[in-house]
């Protein structure tokens, strides 16, 4: 631990403690509400930075379990969330699947060997998670043995969709044309890949709950991408499937879905079965509630809003509290935290959330 690290915060949870961002995953309204923040282990973090340059590669940093576990815990201590989510990445996945993945700085993810047409996809191979994600899996252990009981741990997965595009793509992209032309020309071949993902993506998020992580969120960011009639065509059966298998196996483990700039899409959403729908900041709340009365909701602050000045944040969080009454909630904001965020703003949203502010 580095000296300017805040005193621990932590203290022992007594036997009948619930925890309250369990309590809304369950749809039970909690005793306090409870808040996370997408991304909320990174770069606005100095921390982080401090253990991000002892690794030259984003990769490598993932693979140290201990490293894993200590900016993992960061958030909880320094910010007061009330989860944590796993220190990983959606694309871990890709390596086990043959693929050639690098983090490059200031670039970000770049696959050298990107897949563009059925043959290469009949030859991925599936990949068995449980050999080559073992250090996610003993980055779990340590990050559990950390926190205790203190917050649930969240584990994740990206949605087929979404990871398909880096694979497809070869990386980032504006348009995903290239994984959309695939969509459109072949959908054969197009579905063969999302069928092959959304496997090793259920067995992935299910050995992630056999090793203890109290809730799994799939984050199919890019789902917006696409038209509603494309999204329940071409996504909606596949991101289905994962649930289901999940479900299958773990009936009571909450799941959170989260996807960026598809409010047209949220009765889709909705209807994907997830206990929580992760909303972006394009979502109305009001009207995400009265639309769905039965749907617990995750979100959805704008992650701009966090340059606001504190008194601002604190005024908007009211805002939404009172929006949202006594229904279960989680708050978050409505996409990841951006790396320029000042930390003590972060901290007033939580804090806002809580009512301590
Ligand atoms: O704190 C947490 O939320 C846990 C860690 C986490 C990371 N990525 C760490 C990370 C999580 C949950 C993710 C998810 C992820 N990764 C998504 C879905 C959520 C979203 O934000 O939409 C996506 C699309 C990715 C893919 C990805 N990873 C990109 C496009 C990039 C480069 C852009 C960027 O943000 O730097 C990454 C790299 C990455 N993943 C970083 C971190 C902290 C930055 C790398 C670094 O520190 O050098």
């Amino acid at each position: 631990m580095n000296s300017s690290t805040p005193p621990q915060s932590r203290q022992p949870r007594s036997e009948s403690f619930v925890h309250p961002f369990l309590e809304a995953a369950h749809g039970r309204a909690p005793a306090r509400p409870p808040v996370w923040i997408m991304r909320q282990a990174g770069r606005y973090l100095p921390d982080y930075r401090r253990v991000r340059k002892l690794f030259p590669s984003f990769l490598d940093f993932c693979r140290s379990p201990e490293h894993v576990a200590e900016v993992t815990v960061q958030p909880v201590d320094q910010i007061g969330v009330d989860a944590a989510i796993l220190f990983s990445d959606i694309l871990v996945l890709l390596p086990p699947m043959g693929l050639n993945l690098e983090f490059v700085e200031g670039e970000g993810p770049v696959v050298h060997n990107p897949i563009r047409d059925a043959a290469a996809i009949e030859a991925l191979p599936g990949g068995d998670v449980n050999v080559d994600l073992n250090y996610v899996f003993q980055g779990i252990q340590l990050t559990l043995r950390d926190l205790a009981g203190y917050v649930p741990l969240i584990g994740f997965a990206g949605g087929p969709f979404t990871v398909a595009s880096y694979m497809v793509e070869g990386g980032s992209s504006k348009e995903l044309a290239k994984l959309k032309g695939l969509m459109f020309s072949n959908p054969k071949a197009y579905h063969m890949l999302l069928e092959k993902l959304a496997t090793i993506t259920g067995a992935y998020l299910c050995e992630q709950i056999r090793q203890g992580v109290d809730a799994v969120t799939i984050m199919d960011s890019w789902a917006g991408y696409l038209s509603p009639s494309d999204y329940r065509e071409f996504v909606f059966p596949h991101t289905r499937s994962v649930i289901a298998h999940v479900r299958s196996q773990f009936p009571k483990t909450p799941l959170i879905h989260y996807a960026n700039g598809a409010p047209t899409l949220l009765g889709d959403f909705v209807n994907l079965g997830a206990d929580v729908v992760g909303l972006d900041w394009r979502v109305e709340l009001p009207q995400a509630f009265k639309e769905h009365p039965a749907q617990t909701f995750q979100g959805n602050l704008d992650p701009c809003y966090l340059f606001a000045p504190p008194e601002k944040i604190v005024a908007k969080v009211h805002e939404m509290k009172a929006i949202a009454g006594n229904r279960p909630h989680i708050w978050n904001l409505g996409h990841g935290i951006l790396p320029t965020t000042p930390v003590e703003n972060a901290r007033a949203f939580v804090q806002a959330v809580h009512g301590e502010i």
